[in-house]
């Protein structure tokens, strides 16, 4: 059977007290409404639908960005849950199949638990909706129930006193053959305490029209709804135990899991050894063996077998290190390719830059790549050594094998095997130094 996804975004968050809408707060680098896509993205559904409505063009922009498959639907007044999902009838009026319906808010279902509402659809269930055991159930939905089936649902603010007892709570994933959904949501009215179209109110129309409901249960780590900056932060939280778990498991010694940051699509291989303190941003892929030592922060790079890095070490977008190098305390790399085996160990930025296997690059070495309009490359072949504190002025390449005297600013090339040496020459004084001193010390004596 077919699958149309459709995800609501378009509501304002008041409560995250925010310029930006609510949805693209991010978890683990990630806007919230792409976690919630991607968790679907295994059920390979045949359209996906976001409903923007509250900073639209920003959700849209971002959405886009990540896949620009996604299609939008405006809802252009916040008339509800169920009106929201009506926006998308017209897009979706062809569509042979079922509707999945997923909150912008609530970025954690698992794959496995969509695939189960799957399951139970296809075992005949005409209506199936995603619940959990909330330990405090709040301001969810409430799910009536009797045994297997789901007889409605009633919002906290609608329940009575028994009805607020009931801890089986409505994580807002329901499913439904496209048809039916369309055809029960014509039939809401706004007729409630917060005076909305509730998408909740299907499933009492579906019982009256005699259709079967029915609940899937999954863990509340899944569906915590993200409504504020404290709700965020506990599903980064949440994002990070489950990754850092999946880190361990599959080999990789986090020494201080806690303090251990992941992004989304953090990939670290086998035998990776990370310190305490250490963020992972969006991007990074890191390979077996690797050890990653304390307070280094890491993005958009790749880290090949065997090297090692920081600690205090920044790795920034375009970053490759190659096997066996190292990278030091205090070495920034940007867009930089560094070859197999190259050691940059202290105080250095290179950016914009090739080094080549096995070139030493010594303490406070920077490349100057920008000259304040454009970006320029600097190219250090293999083998090559560059003295401490060498600024190489790019466009610039220092050849295989050169040589770069300590404190050089190196402003031509320097070709394969050749030593260069850009400082002002050292002159040596005999005796003068006790001279000036005893000179020095007259003059004070006179005072
Ligand atoms: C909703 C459910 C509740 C469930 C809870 C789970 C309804 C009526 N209630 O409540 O049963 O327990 O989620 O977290 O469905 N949205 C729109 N347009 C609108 C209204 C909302 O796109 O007109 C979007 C919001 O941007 C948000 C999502 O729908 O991403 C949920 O809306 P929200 O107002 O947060 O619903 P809850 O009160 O949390
Ligand atoms: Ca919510």
């Amino acid at each position: 059977m077919s699958l149309a996804l459709i995800v609501l975004a378009a509501g304002k968050g008041t409560r995250m007290r925010s310029a930006d809408p609510k949805v693209l707060h991010k978890v683990a680098g990630v806007p919230m409404v792409i976690h919630a896509l991607n968790a679907a993205a295994p059920l390979a559904p045949e359209r996906r639908l976001v409903v923007v409505g509250h900073g639209g063009a920003a959700v849209r922009a971002q959405v886009q960005a990540h896949d620009a498959s996604i299609e939008f639907v405006d809802q252009t007044e916040q008339l509800g849950t169920g009106h929201a999902v009506d926006q998308a009838r017209a897009a979706l009026a062809d569509f042979d199949g079922d509707v999945a319906v997923l909150l912008g808010d609530t970025p954690f279902i698992s794959p496995d638990t969509l695939s189960r509402i799957r399951d139970r659809r296809a075992e005949g269930s005409d209506l199936v909706v995603l619940g959990f055991e909330a330990a405090d159930p709040g301001k969810y939905g409430r799910l009536v129930a009797q045994g297997d089936r789901l007889e409605r649902i009633v919002e906290a603010k609608d329940a009575t006193p028994e009805e607020l007892a009931i801890r089986l709570c409505n994580s807002g994933v329901i499913c439904a053959d496209r048809a039916l959904m369309f055809d029960l949501i014509a039939q809401l009215n706004d007729d409630n305490a917060s005076g909305e179209y509730y998408l909740t109110d299907i499933i009492g129309l579906a019982n009256d029209a005699g259709r079967t409901c029915s609940v899937v249960v999954c863990d509340e780590a899944e569906t915590l709804g993200v409504n504020s900056r404290i709700d965020l932060a506990a599903a980064d939280g949440i994002f990070q135990a489950r990754a850092r778990q999946a880190a361990m498991a599959a080999g990789v010694t986090l020494q201080a899991p806690d303090t251990v940051y992941f992004s989304y699509d953090t990939q670290l291989g086998q035998d990776v050894i990370v310190e305490p303190n250490v963020v992972f941003g969006l991007g990074v892929r890191v390979e077996d063996g690797v050890t990653i030592r304390a307070f280094s922060h890491l993005e958009g790079c790749h880290v090949a077998p065997g090297a090692t890095v920081g600690p205090y070490a920044r790795l920034r977008p375009g970053s490759t290190i190659g096997a066996g190098a190292r990278v030091g305390n205090f070495v920034e790399t940007k867009n930089a390719d560094i070859a197999a085996g190259a050691k940059l160990n202290h105080l250095s930025y290179i950016g914009d830059a090739e080094v080549g296997a096995e070139a030493n690059i010594g303490a406070g070495t920077i490349t100057c790549n920008y000259d304040g309009v454009s970006k320029h490359r600097t190219e250090i072949g293999a083998g090559a050594f560059i003295g401490s504190n060498a600024s190489l002025v790019a466009p610039v390449s220092v050849g295989a094998g050169a040589i770069v005297g300590a404190g050089s600013v190196v402003t031509r090339n320097v070709p394969d095997h050749a030593l260069a040496v850009a400082r002002a020459d050292q002159k040596t004084l005999p005796d003068l130094a006790r001279k000036l001193r005893e000179r020095r010390l007259a003059m004070k004596a006179k005072k």
